[in-house]
């Protein structure tokens, strides 16, 4: 079973696992319906929600099924969002979510780029996904910015609860390791 790091470390940001004193920080963003349009979970409606959250997130990383960071912002240690990773053999996917105070300084591409840098490094892993809603255009600019290529939209892909029960079109982005590099 691959062992993800505990910590990653980017120039503005620590990368850690969560912790079940977390609960309050993730139900500030999880119950903010502008932060989980998109989310494919349902907005957290009271603390208990997040509790839960942070008990699955303990079990998938211990059995390697999730691994899931809070996002913490220098020099503070308070959870202002989550990236999360599963790596199912030679692939892995991501995901990310922020608190609304956070958006729009480069903190979720900084994230990301750590976490995909760890994903790059490990041999095995030759194909990096993710996917947002055709309406995210803010998640969209992040896997550019990230290096990820537009790979195509799925059509009534995937339900997002908190917008609507009918399956909405998704977008694919990847990366690829290039053939002969190894
Ligand atoms: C998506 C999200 C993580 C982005 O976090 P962030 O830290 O603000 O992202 P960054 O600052 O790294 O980059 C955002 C980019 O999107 C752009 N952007 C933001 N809103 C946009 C919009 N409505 N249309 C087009 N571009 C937009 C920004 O200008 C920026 O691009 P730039 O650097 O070229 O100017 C954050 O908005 C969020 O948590 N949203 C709710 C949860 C979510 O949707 N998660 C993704 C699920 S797939």
């Amino acid at each position: 079973m691959i062992q993800a790091p505990r910590t990653l470390i980017t120039n503005r940001l620590i990368l850690r696992r969560l912790l079940l004193s977390d609960a309050e920080a993730v139900f500030e963003y999880g119950s903010n319906p502008e932060v989980t349009r998109y989310m494919v979970w349902r907005n957290h409606t009271a603390i208990q929600d997040a509790v839960a959250f942070l008990e699955q997130c303990t079990c998938s990383w211990n059995t390697g099924k999730e691994f899931c960071w809070a996002i913490t912002v220098k020099p503070e240690d308070q959870a202002v969002g989550t990236i999360s990773c599963r790596i199912e053999q030679s692939e892995a996917d991501f995901g990310y979510v922020l608190n609304r105070k956070y958006w729009g300084q480069g903190y979720a591409t900084e994230a990301v780029h750590s976490v995909m840098s760890w994903l790059m490094n490990l041999p095995d892993v030759d194909r990096i996904w993710a996917t947002c809603d055709i309406d995210n255009r803010a998640s969209a600019r992040v896997l550019e910015k990230s290096g990820l290529q537009y790979e195509k939209t799925v059509p009534r892909a995937i339900i997002r609860p908190n917008l609507a029960l009918t399956p909405r079109d998704t977008l694919v982005f990847s990366w690829e390791r290039a053939e002969g590099l190894w």
